[in-house]
């Protein structure tokens, strides 16, 4: 049932008036005093070298507590979000003028992880209401040169993975997914990261599994294991006992250092002890203020089907600035004025990037502008109509809420009401101040 707010008619903080007060957070990212102590007690031991499993049990834990997360699936402990998503690619041995169809709507990492293989990344367009990659638009992208789709469950909201297996089993492609903001969400009753043939998440300090950087891969292939650890780990791993002999021959240190500590492979342990109640807590409050601003004539939550379950790394919302007679950058100044964050997370369409246009770019030199040069890509001016759309109105917001804080939903709803109530007044600023320069964080 939605809950009507009063209208607030006060004056806008933008305006001159007074605020309605900060929305603030569950403190985060959280480590428990156990986890704490054992970081500490690592130190002690002098643990700090993380060659992998046989020469850490801290890593071998954490390996094979994210591979019970994720159904048994084989599990690489990274440094980083992209370490393990490079991995994935060089896991499937994508490569050197490979193309990966893949999406213009997200973060940078999730492109600059096919970038670094040499590869070339192939956008298509998005769902207007959510920003996932949109499968209807996969299949004429497709050319003899297509290797691997690669999805990123945007703001921890699941793409269609069904979909996309079938398109990729069809073409006899790949499937990655980047689950870097995503993890714990759920499509059709399958996690992410369980669909792919290799999934990279990331693990920074403000993901919905923080610690304080790392990552890993998640793959079914025991082959894409053991190669994603060739190109990242310490002499491939090899020393460990699976290691295969077929692989032997090509062990050797022309590696990227894409390790993880003893100290971060105790924090993700330790950390996926707590994963469940944190996504619980996020997604009830999910549902809260979508039941709050319910009423919202401007601001809309995307509308997910049954058996999708985001969640909420950060929320999304669309904003209608036509109805608003504002624009999103106008409106989310207000909001951030009345003391909730409010910014448009991609700046702007991937394939709009002048570092990707090797036609005319003249900044610092970067190592895949041959790659594309070679395959004769030109980013520039694609339509990608959704993608630009969403790159336009959408407002999203900081939702690291993983203690009880109902009461900070309440107030960003008053907020976006207040905001609301105030809507003529805001139309006049901008007819004579011009619509705010930017809606940056
Ligand atoms: C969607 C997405 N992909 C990849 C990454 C890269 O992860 P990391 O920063 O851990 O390398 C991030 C986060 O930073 C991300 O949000």
């Amino acid at each position: 049932m939605s809950t009507i707010q009063t209208p607030t008619a006060s004056k806008l903080a933008l305006l001159g008036g007074t605020r309605v007060g900060e929305v603030t957070y569950s403190k985060f990212p959280q480590f428990s005093e156990r986890a704490i102590e054992r970081v500490v007690e690592v130190l002690r031991a002098g643990k700090a070298i993380g060659l992998g499993r046989f020469h850490s049990p801290e890593i071998a834990e954490a390996e094979d507590t994210i591979s019970r997360y994720h159904g048994g699936q084989h599990v690489l402990a990274c440094g980083s979000g992209h370490a393990a998503l490079q991995g994935a690619l060089a896991g499937l041995e994508i490569c050197c003028g490979d193309e990966v169809i893949t999406t213009p709507y997200t973060w940078g990492a999730s492109i600059s992880c096919i970038l670094h293989q040499n590869a070339i990344p192939v956008f298509v367009d998005v769902e207007r209401d959510t920003g996932l990659i949109d499968p209807a638009q996969i299949e004429t992208a497709i050319t003899p040169r297509t290797k691997a789709i690669l999805a990123v469950h945007i703001f921890g909201q699941p793409a269609n993975l069904q979909r996309l297996r079938a398109i990729a089993d069809k073409h006899k492609l790949m499937l990655i997914e980047d689950g870097s903001q995503a993890h714990g969400a759920e499509i059709g009753g399958v996690r992410v990261g369980n669909v792919g043939d290799a999934a990279g998440f990331s693990c920074m300090g403000g993901k919905v599994l923080p610690t304080t950087e790392a990552g890993y891969l998640v793959t079914p292939h025991k082959s894409v294991f053991w190669k994603a650890a060739m190109i990242g780990q310490h002499m491939g791993r090899s020393p460990e006992k699976d290691f295969p002999d077929e692989l032997r021959p090509w062990v050797d240190s022309l590696v990227y250092t894409y390790r993880v500590t003893p100290l971060n492979a105790v924090l993700l342990t330790e950390q996926f002890g707590r994963i469940d109640g944190w996504v619980a807590e996020r997604r009830r409050h999910a549902d809260l203020f979508r039941e709050k601003i319910a009423g919202s004539r401007f601001l809309r939550m995307p509308d997910y089907a049954a058996g999708v379950k985001p969640v909420y790394h950060m929320l999304t919302m669309n904003f209608d600035a036509e109805a608003a007679g504002v624009s999103r950058n106008t409106f989310a100044a207000a909001l951030k004025a009345e003391g909730m964050l409010a910014f448009g997370y991609v700046p702007s369409p991937i394939p709009d990037w002048t570092r990707l246009h090797w036609q005319d770019y003249s900044g610092p030199r970067v190592s895949w502008l041959d790659a594309l040069a070679k395959a004769g890509v030109d980013y520039r001016g694609m339509a990608l109509p959704n993608c630009r759309a969403r790159v336009a109105n959408s407002i999203e917001t900081r939702f690291d809420f993983v203690d009880a804080q109902e009461e900070m939903i309440s107030r960003m709803a008053e907020i976006v009401f207040k905001v609301e109530a105030n809507i003529s007044a805001l139309r006049d600023h901008e007819r004579v101040a011009g619509p705010a320069a930017s809606a940056k964080r």
